[in-house]
């Protein structure tokens, strides 16, 4: 039997291409693994009224890890729209498939590491190696939301927070309310995992963003957690800076940042960012990682426009796999892909549209492929 059981889910769109990219480094590699196909997605949707089939969290629950391509999702009434004529009015509702897993398997990590590789003509600058931790669970994220403000929260909060006072003249109805959720464990976790990989891969710092001078009591238990996290790493300094100056901060002195670690909704904004730095989304590799089980996933969309094209840049769907690789403790494997991947980038001969090449993604996964 191999060594380990992969699951599969290209998705929508270029999720497909992607996939197809990934396989062939896989391949490449000798790795001791079966992989299995699963469905997940907007078809799946249209055709069964469940973008994420129960089928398919049984075949993850018989697998070690996921690779995960990317999923087409679209607002709630075009949603409703596209299902097929039988399911129309029963009542079946659009969510995201990708949320779903995280809460499923309880993915609470979202590792996002930004890299500028040498001769990428889209980096930057140079030499930026910025990690995202980004907490995965709660935060504004947590679904924890209300429109219209129902009255009986209204009153409880008005008895409760001064602060309440202003609103308590605008009606309900204009009134929507998110929840900020944020607990020490899941803040605890994140910054452990952000000191664990410095340890790790030595870097000198963890900078924690958050706003804690303005959101005094969530911001303000997570800077708390991360000053009693870092303790237990002497070596390792932590350093402090607010989500807004953090923003003007990377982008005047990249090099400055190495691991971040941060609640949810600012983690989504930083990585953006920090992708951007290093060459944008056909760059950005992301792993959501809990105790027991991961999904590993290019942090792009489906990319309706280029779907089947084989078009899109495959290298943030094949670093992607390298995280695989690493959190599978197959390091050289990995180390393997990475250099491969940055053989490619610096020879500068093989290139998709957006490094402004031609090649196609099945070439540039090829390319890689005869580098290792
Ligand atoms: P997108 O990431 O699919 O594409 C935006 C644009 O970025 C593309 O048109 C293309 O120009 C460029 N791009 C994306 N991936 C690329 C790659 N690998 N190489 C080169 N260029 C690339 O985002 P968009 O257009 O906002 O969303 C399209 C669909 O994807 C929507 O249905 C959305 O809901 C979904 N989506 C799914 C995600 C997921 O599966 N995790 C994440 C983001 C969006
Ligand atoms: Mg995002």
């Amino acid at each position: 039997m191999p060594k380990y059981r992969i699951a599969l889910l290209p998705g929508d769109g270029i999720g497909n291409d992607v996939m197809e990219a990934a396989r062939i480094v896989l391949d490449r590699i000798d790795l001791d693994a079966e992989y299995v196909d699963g469905d997940i997605g907007w078809e799946f949707w249209k055709k069964e009224g469940d973008p994420l089939p129960p089928r398919t969290i049984r075949l993850l629950k018989q697998t070690r890890c996921c690779l995960f391509g990317a999923i087409t999702s679209k607002p709630k009434e075009e949603a409703a729209k596209e299902l097929a004529p039988e399911l129309q009015n029963k009542a079946h509702s659009y969510y995201s498939p990708i949320v779903r897993l995280r809460q499923e398997f309880n993915l609470r990590t979202n590792l996002r590491p930004c890299k500028a590789y040498s001769g990428n003509p889209l980096n930057y600058q140079d030499d930026i190696d910025i990690v995202v931790f980004r907490e995965n669970t709660e935060c504004l994220y947590a679904g924890v939301e209300f429109y219209p403000l129902p009255k009986e929260l209204k009153e409880i909060l008005l008895k409760l927070h001064p602060a309440m006072k202003r609103f308590a003249p605008i009606p309900e109805k204009d009134t929507a309310l998110s929840c900020r959720i944020i607990t020490k464990g899941a803040s605890r976790a994140i910054v452990r995992d952000a000191f664990e990989y410095a340890k790790t891969y030595d870097y000198p710092h963890v900078t924690v963003v958050e706003k804690p001078n303005v959101i005094r009591e969530t911001s303000g238990l997570f800077i708390r957690e991360a000053r009693e996290v870092a303790k237990d790493y002497p070596s390792i300094e932590l350093r402090e800076v607010n989500i807004d100056a953090a923003c003007m901060w990377l982008l005047k002195n990249p090099l400055d940042f190495g691991v971040l670690a941060t609640s949810n909704l600012f983690g989504d904004i930083l990585s953006d960012l920090c992708a951007q730095l290093v060459g944008g989304l056909g760059f950005a590799s992301s792993g959501n990682i809990g105790d027991r089980y991961a999904v590993f996933e290019p942090t792009h969309g489906s990319a309706p426009k280029y779907a089947g094209q084989h078009k899109v840049n495959p290298i943030a769907m094949i670093l992607s796999a390298k995280l695989m690789l690493d959190w599978l403790g197959e390091k050289e494997k990995a180390a393997a892909v990475e250099k491969a991947v940055a053989k490619v980038i610096n020879n500068g001969k093989v290139r998709t549209y957006d490094m402004g090449g031609s090649s196609s993604t099945t070439e540039v996964a090829r390319a890689v492929a005869e580098a290792l």
